[in-house]
């Protein structure tokens, strides 16, 4: 087999080079040069058969066919509505996780527990044993399954393409991405290089065989996926698999999906027999306390498109030594400090000398503004040692002179704090479009000093 000539390319300016350097000499960026194939082999060796025949010319829009209908449902009501209402024939998704978070578990309960779908599990990471042991801890396994769950361990990709060829599957899982090699490069599995090129060879197959793909992906300590940032560009749909490790909750986030809305959010429970989908996480995350000690308020928030109401805890102690401790939890840090800054200079709290804690319950991380008056309150609350009522709930973004501002769809807040139960609910003064409500008091506030005023009297 005649040897394939590969070059290193900066991917910061593009400069070519015959070997690795540490650093490029044309841009002097460090550690920008991969490996990339030279001589594409494709004809030979990189493109399986049903790909090649191929003969793409250009047609009008209006000619191709809409394909709408044929979206492949999944069992998992969770992942089937995070990918946008099931999987799409030929599509390529990444996801992406700490590793123990349960990647693995999510795919291979999904193989699983869809019986007509013929799935093939192709398996880098463990042996076939292994992850028979694991089929055996998830239930739901479907003995009477008319196609099945079938696990390969390979890692050469025109080997795993053979079998996919013959085995004729409707899904296929990459265990991982990071273990894949493709015979068209020297470089070792993992590397910058290998990961792009396996992920391209697959991305080929897919969209030629109409195979849907799922590729699981290794996340560095930073919490990208590892590997080159064009991975994300290459496939169709990225997902994140997120949540502390410490808690059961897990969540699926798209970060990108060509078939559907980011906006969605899968959440999960890891249980003893697998993953199991969240119906209502506002009630697993209030619990049933009956009375909530000071420094606690519950949060109406939006996850994705889902309300979600959570708690925010703070704690605000004298510091001890010089310089406070500020630390936040599921909560921008910066954020924290820039509302710590408003209470001071707009209400005049002084949590200066104070060390100021925050923690979301259940291992939650919340980005969306709405979640600042909570925030507030909670920190004030544990300042004067005075609970807010268990039967209030709060929304709405503060800003920089301390004033309360409208969030998205407050009315979709409204109603999930009634239908668990609250009797009132702080919202920012002049929001437009949310009607009498029934069965909840709404309190609309414009600045941080009302709430106050409400709340501590
Ligand atoms: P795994 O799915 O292998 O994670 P990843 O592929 O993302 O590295 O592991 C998930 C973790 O969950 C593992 O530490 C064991 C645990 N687990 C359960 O709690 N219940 C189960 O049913 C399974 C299969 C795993
Ligand atoms: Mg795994």
């Amino acid at each position: 087999m005649a040897k394939v000539r590969s070059q290193f390319v900066c991917q910061s300016c593009g400069a070519a080079y015959p070997q690795w350097l540490g650093q490029c000499t044309q841009c002097k960026q460090w550690n920008t040069l991969v490996e990339e194939v030279r001589d594409r082999v494709e004809e030979k060796r990189g493109t399986p058969a049903s790909v090649k025949g191929r003969n793409p010319r250009p047609i009008a829009i209006d000619e191709i066919p809409a394909q709408d209908g044929p979206r492949l449902p999944l069992s998992d009501s969770e992942l089937s509505r995070v990918l946008g209402g099931g999987l799409v024939p030929g599509s390529i998704i990444l996801i992406g996780g700490e590793p123990g978070i349960g990647k693995s578990t999510l795919l291979l309960q999904t193989a699983l527990r869809n019986p007509d779908l013929r799935t093939l599990y192709v398996s880098g990471e463990e042996s076939e044993h292994q992850v028979k042991m694991r089929a055996e801890r998830l239930e739901g396994t479907s003995r009477h399954s008319k196609e099945g769950c079938y696990v390969l361990t390979e890692t050469n990709t025109q080997n795993i393409f053979k079998h996919i060829e013959s085995l004729k599957p409707g899904l296929v899982v990459i265990d991982s991405v990071q273990t894949l090699h493709t015979a068209t490069l020297d470089a070792s599995p993992g590397s910058v290089g290998q990961v792009r090129e396996c992920t391209a060879e697959l991305m080929r197959f897919a969209k030629a065989t109409d195979v849907p793909m799922v590729l699981i992906g290794h996340i560095t300590k930073d919490g990208f996926i590892a590997g080159p940032k064009v991975l994300e560009h290459m496939v169709d749909v990225v997902l994140q698999f997120e949540g502390d490790r410490d808690h059961a909750y897990r969540l699926l986030r798209p970060l990108k999906n060509r078939f559907g809305s980011t906006n969605e959010l899968g959440i999960y429970e890891m249980q003893g027999t697998g993953l199991a989908a969240v119906e209502d996480p506002s009630q697993v995350l209030l619990g049933d306390r009956r009375e909530r000690p000071s420094g606690v308020a519950v949060s109406a928030t939006l996850e994705g498109q889902r309300p979600l109401l959570i708690e925010v805890q703070a704690l605000v102690s004298s510091a001890v030594y010089g310089t406070p401790q500020r630390s936040a939890t599921g909560f921008d840090l910066r954020r924290m400090n820039m509302l710590l800054a408003v209470l001071e200079k707009r209400c005049g709290f002084r949590l200066g000398q104070k060390d100021v804690f925050l923690n979301l319950a259940g291992g939650f991380r919340v980005e969306e503004p709405a979640i600042d008056l909570a925030v507030v309150c909670a920190v004030l609350s544990s300042n004067a040692d005075i609970a807010i009522p268990m039967d209030t709930a709060f929304c709405g973004e503060v800003g920089l002179t301390g004033e309360i501002r409208p969030v998205t769809r407050t009315d979709q807040r409204i109603a999930e704090a009634q239908k668990l139960g609250f009797a009132r609910i702080f919202v920012p003064k002049g929001t437009k479009g949310i009607g009498p409500a029934k069965g909840i008091e709404l309190v609309q506030v414009g600045q941080v000093n009302e709430v106050l005023s409400h709340l501590f009297g």
